[in-house]
């Protein structure tokens, strides 16, 4: 016997984790890495926080042994999760109407997420903003979706199309399921406003639709809370939906693969029963999620002091990075590079879509050693003050070249 046939053509290298071994391999000494979502510092390091060390050092003090947590997680980590994503005090808490699995990242638990909907019945079908995440149509057409997508940028790129992107929604079926962005929008940073995901949920519950709400980087764009402003648009009375957090980008904890899928139901008993299916969706992909990264955030978001120091932490990673959004306007304005580069400014989150052309994009690897995503995305927080002239003067040839 031999390997399946379409196993034995090379598949092509990913979009975006495909370009980090791309970037290792290329010699060039100026080469600028701005394609994969990661933390970095002025001097390119992505840092293991303070909080994060301290709580490591806490867990090392008491480590013990290391059977299975359960299927769905450490308990005070879920409602850990649970409180950071809703606030303690909110309805959805107080009703106890919502249930948190532990996963293995976001990713993770995007698709426990989608296994749970098709194992329970759901429709077949997910509408995904355009653009997206290029992970999320593979992601979801693996676990058997069919993907189909919902216009979102304006022609500028740079602003929702609110009314394009409702009528959009408006598009589905009842019953279909809709990929939200909970806040820094990946790729482009363009954010809707309160008033936007108020429309948002007036269609959801109109047409029936079954929001996911991709939240990967809460606290990355404004504040914990500010980031959080999806909610009072969808947390509508009987209105129920499911929410995927990430901790790899606001704990900076990307390789312990840390996350969570919460699923809100309209009260306690459907949300105790969701759970029961989201239980059997990891029981047959992993079987129960792995401790330590998990184990850190709980260690943290459990601890007063360690809560208000990573609170600290995160927002120096925030700030960083809206001041170096800030530069990266100031520059190629200076520059005189041609485009609509204000709205940046304002924009959430890691990343900023430049608007670029494939070939642009090839031409910016492959003769200056600028590493971007497709279309012209750059995270955001890798330029320096070392890089950022080299950068800007690429992008501005390629442009006008
Ligand atoms: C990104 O978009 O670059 C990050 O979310 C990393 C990833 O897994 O793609």
């Amino acid at each position: 016997m031999s390997l399946p046939v379409r196993s034995l053509t090379p598949a092509p290298a990913d979009p975006i984790l495909g370009l980090a071994e791309t970037f290792k391999a290329d010699p060039r000494p100026t080469k600028v890495n701005l394609s994969v979502g990661v933390y970095v510092d002025e001097t390119g390091i992505t840092p293991v926080i303070p909080s994060v060390l301290e709580a490591e050092r806490r867990l090392l003090a008491k480590a013990g042994p290391k059977g299975y947590l359960p299927i769905d997680g450490r308990p005070t980590y879920k409602s850990a999760v649970r409180d950071l994503v809703f606030g303690p005090d909110h309805e959805i808490v107080t009703n106890a109407r919502s249930a948190t699995a532990q996963t293995p990242g976001g990713t993770g638990a995007l698709r426990v997420a989608a296994d749970f909907l098709l194992q329970t019945g759901s429709s077949r079908t997910i509408w995904l903003s355009e653009p997206t995440w290029p992970n999320h149509p593979q992601l979801f057409t693996m676990a058997g979706f069919t993907p189909r997508t919902y216009p979102y940028l304006d022609d500028s790129g740079r602003n929702v199309d609110v009314s394009r992107m409702l009528a959009g929604l408006r598009g589905a079926a009842s019953g279909d399921v809709v990929l939200l962005h909970g806040s820094c929008h990946n790729p482009s940073g363009v954010d809707p406003d309160p008033r936007t995901w108020a429309e948002i949920g007036q269609v959801v519950v109109e047409r029936e639709l079954v929001p996911i709400v991709d939240f990967a980087y809460q606290g990355f764009g404004h504040g914990l809370r500010e980031d959080a402003d999806w909610l009072d648009g969808l947390a509508q009375p009987g209105l129920e939906f499911l929410v995927c957090s990430s901790y790899s980008k606001n704990f900076a904890l990307y390789n312990e693969r840390v996350g969570a899928l919460t699923v809100v139901a309209a009260d306690s008993a459907r949300a105790a029963s969701a759970l029961s299916h989201v239980k059997i969706a990891i029981r047959s992909n992993y079987s129960n999620p792995p401790a330590h990264g998990a184990d850190i955030v709980d260690t943290i978001l459990n601890d007063p002091d360690l809560r208000a120091q990573w609170e600290v932490d995160l927002a120096g990673m925030r700030n960083r990075i809206l001041a170096n959004r800030a530069a990266l306007v100031d520059a190629l304005v200076a520059a005189d590079v041609p485009g609509n580069w204000e709205p940046i400014r304002r924009q959430r989150g890691m990343f900023a879509l430049l608007g670029l052309g494939a070939d642009q994009v090839a031409r910016l690897r492959d003769e200056f050693g600028v590493y971007v995503v497709s279309r012209g995305r750059v995270n955001v927080a890798g330029f320096s003050a070392a890089n950022l002239p080299t950068v800007v003067a690429a992008v501005k040839a390629v442009i006008t070249g």
